[in-house]
């Protein structure tokens, strides 16, 4: 007889994989899962009953900016109450690692930290710290193309020269030796914007042999969505490894209805290489103030204002008003500052969320004083407003998209999957009731129907609380 130290039993087992939901039972030692399904004969340490609930692999947020957050605050809670367990830090170009600040801080990397908190020249330390911090959930990372260029261009507002390129090159080769995922960009930044398509593609060759992925916040998501596109194709073409498409969308109003010739263009480039995509489920994206999506049809809620605190929380056009200014003026006196853009169409996300490439990553953005609501309420949102009251897929569609999907793409070894010999991140979650409750006005509201979250197998979240348990680890990408 074998024994183990915990058995969730009486539970509705979605296995990751998108195949049909079991009833059954999920028998943990050590923080793997040693069984599942029907676990009779079993000695056990400790018996949970899931009274029937959904029991899934714990969701991977792949798309986030915790990299400094989750060292500031381990307990990692927007995220750990939404059934998260691991998230992917070092997107949209910017992360935490390798970063040598020489002088201020360049816009976006700003929305990570402060200054001082950038103190990781190696992506090894950063991964070090992470295991020191004893973080909540797991956290994986990528490189990001904007703090390499931090490191090696004294000004952002060019491409980079082959010595350059050279020096970012090694830089990315040795976070690739120390466990990186692979290589972020955010193109449409400023600090990025100027870097040719053929400084990525130089940086992104050593993708190939480390078995890395290439994301991309892509240089625009409006007028020229296309051209973008393509030209995310044409690097990862290049470099021979899969492309991600970060926060997929159709930006700005004269781009809305664009969905279908955005998914057969993709859809397209599928057939001959490995894409995929992120979606967070909202109509609205939030970054930095960006003068160039200031636009009068287009609600933007300012989030934060470094010279102007005091009206962070009002509309631009609230602010403008009072201060009898036009919009862009009002926005550039605004700016250092933060906005949330209600500048997406619905139905285009939900032809987004719904597409077979499309996994779910929140794009929240922890350190921001009135975060957009998908940081504490993506993956609660996509289980409950998409999928029970909208049947935009099945269940075991929105979970795979969550979790098996996921550590696939990123080579996760061992998780996003129940299967023996897996990771133990577990989430028990009851599909009546799950939802999201955080909204524009009310943004750091915790979700409901999440009901208890292991990570490691030890149980980190029950009753709308986190636990003692801090069992998450820094992890490495995976083998081929
Ligand atoms: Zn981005
Ligand atoms: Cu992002």
């Amino acid at each position: 007889m074998s024994s183990c130290d915990l058995l969730i039993q009486n539970v509705t087992i979605v296995d990751g994989s998108g195949a049909a939901p079991f009833q059954g039972a999920v028998a943990v030692e050590n923080g793997r899962i040693v069984s599942y399904g029907d676990t009779t004969g079993f000695t056990v340490h400790e018996v949970v009953d899931g009274e029937g609930k959904v029991l899934s692999p714990g969701f991977i947020d792949t798309h986030t900016h915790d990299d400094l957050y989750a060292l500031a605050s381990p307990q990692m809670l927007p995220k750990l109450s939404q059934g998260v367990t691991t998230v992917i830090v070092g997107n949209c170009g910017i992360s935490a690692a390798p970063v040598t600040l020489s002088g201020t801080l360049p816009d976006p990397m700003n929305l990570l930290g402060n200054p001082e908190e950038f103190r990781f020249k190696s992506f090894a330390e950063y991964a070090d710290a992470i295991n020191d911090a004893r973080t909540t959930v797991n956290v994986a990372a990528l490189v990001g193309h904007t703090a390499l260029r931090n490191n090696h261009l004294d000004r952002l507002d060019r491409t980079a020269n082959a010595r350059e390129i050279d020096a970012m090159r090694s830089q990315l080769a040795a976070a690739l030796d120390a466990g990186a995922l692979g290589l972020s960009t955010g193109l449409a930044y400023l600090s990025a914007y100027d870097a040719s398509t053929e400084e990525v593609m130089r940086l992104a060759e050593p993708l190939f042999e480390a078995g890395g992925i290439y994301t991309t916040h892509m240089r625009t998501e409006g007028h020229a969505i296309l051209d973008a596109m393509e030209e995310a194709f044409r690097i990862g073409r290049h470099a021979n490894s899969p492309v991600l498409i970060s926060h997929l969308k159709c930006a700005g109003l004269d781009t809305w209805g664009r969905s279908s010739e955005v998914v057969a263009s993709l859809d397209k480039e599928r057939e001959r290489s490995d894409v995929s995509c992120d979606c967070y489920p909202y109509s609205a994206g939030s970054s930095t103030l960006d003068l160039r999506q200031v636009d009068p049809r287009v609600r933007i809620q300012i989030t934060w204002s470094e010279p102007h605190p005091e009206v962070a929380g009002n509309d631009l056009q609230e602010i403008a008003d009072l201060w009898g200014l036009p919009l862009l003026e009002a926005a550039q006196r605004l700016r250092p500052a933060g906005a949330i853009y209600h500048s997406i169409s619905e139905d285009d996300m939900k032809v987004f969320l719904a597409h077979p490439a499309t996994m779910i990553g929140s794009d929240g953005l922890p350190r921001d004083p009135r975060p957009h609501p998908r940081l504490w309420g993506t993956f609660p949102r996509v289980l409950g407003r998409y999928c029970r009251e909208q049947a935009l897929f099945p269940l075991t569609t929105a979970v795979h998209k969550m979790t098996g999907l996921p550590a696939t793409r990123f080579r996760l070894a061992n998780r996003g999957l129940i299967r023996e010999g897996y990771r133990a991140d577990l989430v028990l979650f009851d599909p009546d009731t799950v939802a999201d409750r955080a909204t524009f006005e009310d943004p750091t509201q915790p979700s409901q129907g999440i009901l208890k979250v292991w990570v490691h197998g030890l149980l980190s979240f029950s009753e709308g609380q986190a636990t003692e348990a801090r069992a998450g680890r820094f992890i490495r990408r995976g083998l081929p």
